[in-house]
């Protein structure tokens, strides 16, 4: 299973090695240290939160569990790896290191913390990139900017990622088709995943009727739900190898109804937005897209009145009922860095009037891999704010409020940019599954 990531790796690792020489170049530095982290204990405790490596470390090893470790860089010399194996009866020690990676590294093993010093460059001038201390803002501005471009590595990465996932997904769509409650659903994608909780890249949205209006809704309902009040299932999941996410959402109707037909015709709308993707598009225009595309839903499914598709998105109507971004960019944190960079000095790229959430500003380009999700939900808060304004006339309230126990829709795929247009990585992976 790893052979493929065996031979994408040494040229993945040459790209990182060559973004660093010129990164640290063009800041001044001779050398970087780059911190994995350490562990945090919970105020007044001795309990430790879960152990999240800075994204930085994780670029270079897909070391994703032990604390303490450092890689140091310097160009033109081998990376080194400084690898914390402490004596301890108390926590398990991290096993020794292996995999595809281990022979491009010097390897120093360390048992306590205070050892890594004694690995550290002892001249020149030093970035620390990590918790902890500064990290200078030039060097990590440029070292963003570039990670916007994956490696082949990278993508592999992610492609597994959403196999994982979709795979996943189709445990928890059975178990929503069986009774299950929103607690039970989760524990079967846990199982079809083969994650704890603790590995997934973002905590699962696993919303049943109403709650998958709430965009990020994390509370797992252990009750079930009897068979007349089950009306939909919105499942926001995904997956981690190596480090690299997926992010996947699809929505499902519990019956063949007319939000099933809404489902049906929201997902090909969906594709659409994908089918635009290829380079040069500007990402701010498939948000805009996205708009569109809710607008002509909301006049299709008759939830307005007197008003025309057109109308809906310059009134601002669209906008509650697709209070979001339609996607942002995806790898080693899900949100991924560097949405809003017009280039590798940190200048940014505003958003659009009137879109305060879109996460991504940037023209895309061959290997940028983002998220495309539009929604469209029934938001108590946002509807009532509605009701109020001068827009509520187009509304057609008694529609509205009969879709509100359905809570909303939102589905999304992750896009990579190819030379001449996409690959749809989640599509790609739900036909193999
Ligand atoms: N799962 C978080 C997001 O879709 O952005
Ligand atoms: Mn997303
Ligand atoms: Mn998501």
């Amino acid at each position: 299973m790893t052979d493929r990531l065996a031979g994408l790796y040494p040229l993945h690792l040459q790209t990182l090695t060559q973004r660093h020489d010129r990164a640290l170049a063009e800041s001044g530095y001779d050398h970087a240290v780059i911190f994995a982290g350490a562990i945090r204990m919970a105020f007044l405790d001795d309990m430790p939160y879960p152990f999240k490596p800075n994204p930085h470390f994780k670029a270079w090893v897909p070391v994703l569990d032990n604390p303490n470790c450092y890689v140091v860089y310097t160009p033109g010399q081998r990376p080194r790896l400084i690898y914390f194996q402490p004596v301890d009866y108390w926590y398990k020690p991290a096993a020794n290191p292996s995999g595809y990676w281990v022979d491009h590294f010097d390897i120093k093993i360390i048992a306590t913390p205070e050892d890594a010093k004694q690995h550290f460059p002892r001249n020149g001038r030093v970035a620390f990139i990590g918790e902890d201390q500064p990290t200078p803002e030039p060097l990590l501005n440029r070292l963003h900017f570039d990670r916007a471009w994956k490696t082949e590595y990278e993508i592999e990465c992610m492609r597994r990622a959403n196999r994982i996932g979709a795979r996943a997904h189709r445990a928890a769509e059975r178990a929503f088709r069986s009774g299950a409650s929103e607690y039970e659903i989760h524990l079967d994608y846990l199982q079809a995943a083969n994650s704890t909780e603790e590995e997934l890249p973002y905590a699962n949205i696993i919303g049943l009727n109403e709650n998958a209006a709430v965009l990020h809704y994390i509370q797992h309902d252990r009750r079930r739900l009897e068979e007349q009040r089950r009306f939909s299932f919105l499942i926001d999941a995904g997956a981690n190898v190596n480090g690299y996410a997926s992010d996947i959402t699809r929505t499902h109707s519990q019956r063949d109804d007319e939000f099933a037909q809404m489902i049906q015709a929201f997902d090909a709308g969906q594709q659409e937005l994908c089918a635009a993707v290829k380079p040069k598009i500007s990402y701010p225009d498939l948000h805009m897209n996205a708009h569109r595309m809710v607008a002509k839903m909301l006049e299709q499914f008759r939830f307005t009145r007197d008003i025309d598709a057109g109308g809906i998105v310059e009134k601002g109507i669209s906008s509650t009922f697709f209070p979001h971004g339609v996607g942002h960019y995806i790898g080693l944190q899900v949100h991924d860095v560097a949405g809003f960079m017009a280039d590798r000095t940190g200048k940014s790229i505003p958003k659009p009037e009137g879109h305060p959430h879109l996460r991504l500003t940037r023209t895309v380009e061959p290997t940028h891999v983002f998220t495309v999700e539009p929604g469209m939900y029934f938001i108590e808060p946002l509807l009532a704010d509605l009701k109020k304004s001068a827009n509520a006339k187009y509304i057609n309230w008694p529609k509205v409020d009969d879709f509100r126990k359905f809570g909303g829709i939102r589905i999304e795929d992750d896009v990579v940019v190819t030379a001449s247009g996409h690959e749809n990585l989640t599509r790609a992976a739900f036909a193999e599954t």
